[in-house]
């Protein structure tokens, strides 16, 4: 049987983690998998995250099960931060998920069960290119058809909303529209709040459903803004998606901590909707991994925690955008990075030149020249500068 297989490559991505462990040269820079890091360059379990850890050691009394749905006080905590108001429990289905990877996992099967029970032609899900290399993927695995359309022109560094108005004006109603939160990944390229706007109507006018990847929300210009576009698309229509990770903003990466959030026309069909998505939980994970998602309950269920950890991202946010902003200042060529939001932006580089920044400069990011700006302190900046100059 597993002769028929086909040998797979190792992802692009994560295979420069090791390729950067086992590099010796010591003024090797990490630009490549997007993990916050700090003025030393390490990335540190969050103090809030720790005391919460403390916490649960202490009072945690069972590891018994939870069911399908995880932590539900953790999806309910999450809410306020994530919707901006309380949005009525009959109306917004919300289920844990092994990170935001889990949550579009989900999300990707939901859609395609409706799609199976359904008559007529095959749902699209709409991804603006370029996008996070894992989305077209993901949706893949679950049988869903993708279209693509042109979001960002990394020669140009220009949002191309004129092309991705054109191209949705060509969806289907029922098709989903996969929509970057804030962050942009890889383009570090946000809509601004008009264009946001504009994507509201469109995705209500033609009937399309939002699918809202956000994974980064707080690290661009704060909790609130950040959830901006989100909430405007959210507020214009009657069915919509949203996968959110705390990955990044709790810096829990490896403890895989997310949840699909289904906003849904009715109260009857919002039970549908949890039905269903329980059900494919269960024949996936069945129950999601609880820690990530308990700590994150104990800073969000406790006034001084969350406190200590909204400072903490501000930090965070305030430390990338210092970095963005040097990064402009010191190279008007990359004025554009001091605009851009988020760990990531795209470089203007060519395969080739991304090989030889690897080979003779030893800095390390990915091959479409994504890189994640956490990975460079002030004192690194005017390396990646004249790096950057000697390959032009
Ligand atoms: C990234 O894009 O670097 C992160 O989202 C990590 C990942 O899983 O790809």
């Amino acid at each position: 049987l597993f002769d028929a297989l086909k040998q797979q490559p190792a992802d692009a991505l994560l295979s420069l983690i090791g390729l950067y462990r086992d590099d010796p040269r010591p003024q090797k820079l990490d630009l490549g998998v997007g993990v916050y890091r700090d003025e030393t360059g390490a990335t540190p379990v969050l103090r809030a995250v720790k005391a919460a850890e403390a916490r649960l050691l202490e009072t945690q009394d069972s590891k018994s099960y939870l069911g399908p749905e995880g932590d539900i006080r953790y999806t309910e905590l999450l809410q306020p931060i994530v919707f901006g108001k309380a949005v009525p429990a009959d109306r917004l289905a919300g289920v844990q998920t092994p990170g935001g990877t889990g949550a579009l996992r989900l999300a990707a099967e939901l859609i395609a069960a409706a799609q199976a029970n359904g008559k007529g032609a095959g749902v699209k899900v709409w991804l603006g290119t370029p996008t996070w290399p894992n989305h077209a993927p993901i949706m893949a695995a679950a049988g869903l058809a993708v279209a693509t359309y042109r979001y960002y022109d990394q020669a140009s560094q220009t949002v191309l909303f004129d092309e991705m108005v054109e191209a949705l004006k060509g969806a289907a109603a029922g098709d989903i529209v996969l929509l970057h939160g804030c962050c942009h990944n890889p383009a570090g390229a946000d809509l601004d709040l008009d264009q946001w706007r504009a994507v509201a109507r469109l995705v209500a006018e033609r009937g399309l459903i939002p699918l809202i990847d956000l994974a980064y929300q707080g690290l661009g210009d704060g909790l609130e803004e950040d959830a901006t576009g989100a909430r405007l698309v959210l507020d214009a229509v009657p069915d919509a998606l949203l996968a959110y990770s705390c990955d990044k903003n709790f810096g829990v990466y490896r403890d895989r901590v997310g949840a699909l959030y289904v906003k849904a026309a009715t109260p009857a069909r919002t039970e549908l909707i949890r039905s269903n998505i329980l059900s494919l939980a269960r024949a996936n994970w069945s129950m999601p991994p609880d820690h990530g998602a308990a700590l994150v309950r104990i800073i969000l269920d406790d006034a001084g925690l969350t406190a200590n950890w909204r400072a903490e991202l501000d930090g965070m946010r305030a430390r990338i955008n210092q970095v963005r902003q040097a990064l402009a200042a010191g190279d008007p060529s990359l004025a554009f990075l001091g605009r851009q939001r988020g760990m990531f932006s795209l470089l203007p580089l060519s395969g080739e030149q991304v090989g030889i920044l690897r080979r003779d400069h030893a800095v390390y990011m990915a091959g479409s020249g994504r890189v994640n700006l956490a990975g460079l302190t002030l004192a690194t900046v005017p390396q990646l500068i004249q790096s950057l100059k000697a390959v032009r």
